[in-house]
């Protein structure tokens, strides 16, 4: 398979402060990439090197097979980049703003574009009201429609959904969905490992400047020991005898509604004896079930930070 996004070593400082620190990573064509990472993790400053936006102190990165350093130009032809905050003109319609950026890039049927694009986001019937009267998930959509234009081989969105409700969440991951489908390559960052799982086909967790693990969201699970074990009990009384007796040997959280979860090895061994543990003192669980690792459980382990705690 061809790279659309190799990045080897990049590296970023500001005045003594290193925000960048050897990022490495690649990104097939026609593939999700998510960057994962909390605030300040250096998310949109990777986005705004590949983008050509400011350029890296060390390392190298090619896109869409141009050096981004080398040919900048041929690089900002192959992208388009939907920031952080969104770049619509509210003095505008909808559909205005379509036919701008189409004119500006010289799309040769931009009114027949712009018509499509309000098609395919939902936004046909608000297309010839002014933006400002627009809910924030249709300007974010719009502002996506927009980078669109001129059909770019690789989008780069910064956090596509933050501030969104679940409603316009959703409606946004389907639409990164379709441009997927459509085989786009697609480039974005996100604070939300739900997200990330959800969308990405590979995911890198940047934490403090540096990619802390990568994968598939499958192989980044597989980081965190199998066997979670979530037992319930009667009541909040019987699960803490429970702890006492279980928390000798294994590590354990209590959770909402008399609920502990257990840490083992995943070994039959580990997971037998805790049963005979819990039969020795007479305790007796309502319900048990193997808990499967969730991203949150990999950023906590490849990070040492809940994301909490922040
Ligand atoms: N122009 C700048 N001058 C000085 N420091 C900067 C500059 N731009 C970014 N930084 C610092 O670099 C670090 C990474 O910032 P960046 O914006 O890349 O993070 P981020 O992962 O996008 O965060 P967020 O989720 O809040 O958008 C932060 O500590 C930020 O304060
Ligand atoms: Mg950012």
């Amino acid at each position: 398979m061809e790279a659309a996004i190799e990045a080897k070593s990049l590296s970023k400082s500001y005045k003594n402060v290193s925000v960048l620190k050897d990022v490495s990573f690649s990104v097939q064509k026609g593939t999700v990439f998510a960057l994962l990472g909390s605030n300040g993790a250096g998310k949109t400053t990777t986005i705004n090197i590949l983008t050509t936006l400011i350029k890296a102190d060390g390392g190298t990165a090619a896109v869409a097979g141009y050096d981004i350093a080398a040919r900048p130009h041929k690089v900002r032809n192959e992208i388009s980049l939907t920031g952080q905050f969104a770049a619509v003109d509210n003095r505008l319609t909808g559909r205005e703003n379509l036919l701008l950026i189409g004119d500006l890039r010289h799309v040769a049927d931009s009114a027949k574009t712009a018509a499509d694009l309000l098609r395919r986001f939902g936004l046909e019937e608000a297309a010839d009201r002014g933006v400002s009267t627009f809910s924030g998930g249709m300007r974010r959509r719009l502002d996506i429609a927009m980078s669109l234009i001129g059909s770019p081989a690789v989008i780069f969105l910064d956090e596509p959904t933050t501030g969104f409700d679940p409603e316009a969440r959703n409606e946004m991951w389907r639409t990164i969905h379709k441009l997927a489908e459509g085989g786009t390559t697609v480039f974005l960052t996100t604070q939300h490992l739900e997200e990330a799982d959800e969308l990405a086909d590979d995911i890198a967790v940047l934490h403090q400047g540096r990619i802390v693990a990568s994968g598939t969201a499958s192989e980044l699970k597989k980081l965190v020991p199998g066997g979670l074990i979530e037992l319930t009990f009667h009541d909040e009384e019987t699960r803490d005898a429970a702890a006492k007796v279980l928390g000798k040997s294994y590590a354990h959280t209590e959770g909402e509604g008399a609920t502990l979860t257990i840490t083992t090895d995943g070994t039959v061994a580990q997971v037998a004896s805790i049963f005979v543990g819990l039969e020795d003192a007479r305790i007796e669980p309502t319900e048990f079930s193997q808990k499967v690792a969730t991203l949150d459980d990999v950023f906590l382990k490849v990070t040492g930070t809940s994301r909490e705690d922040e």
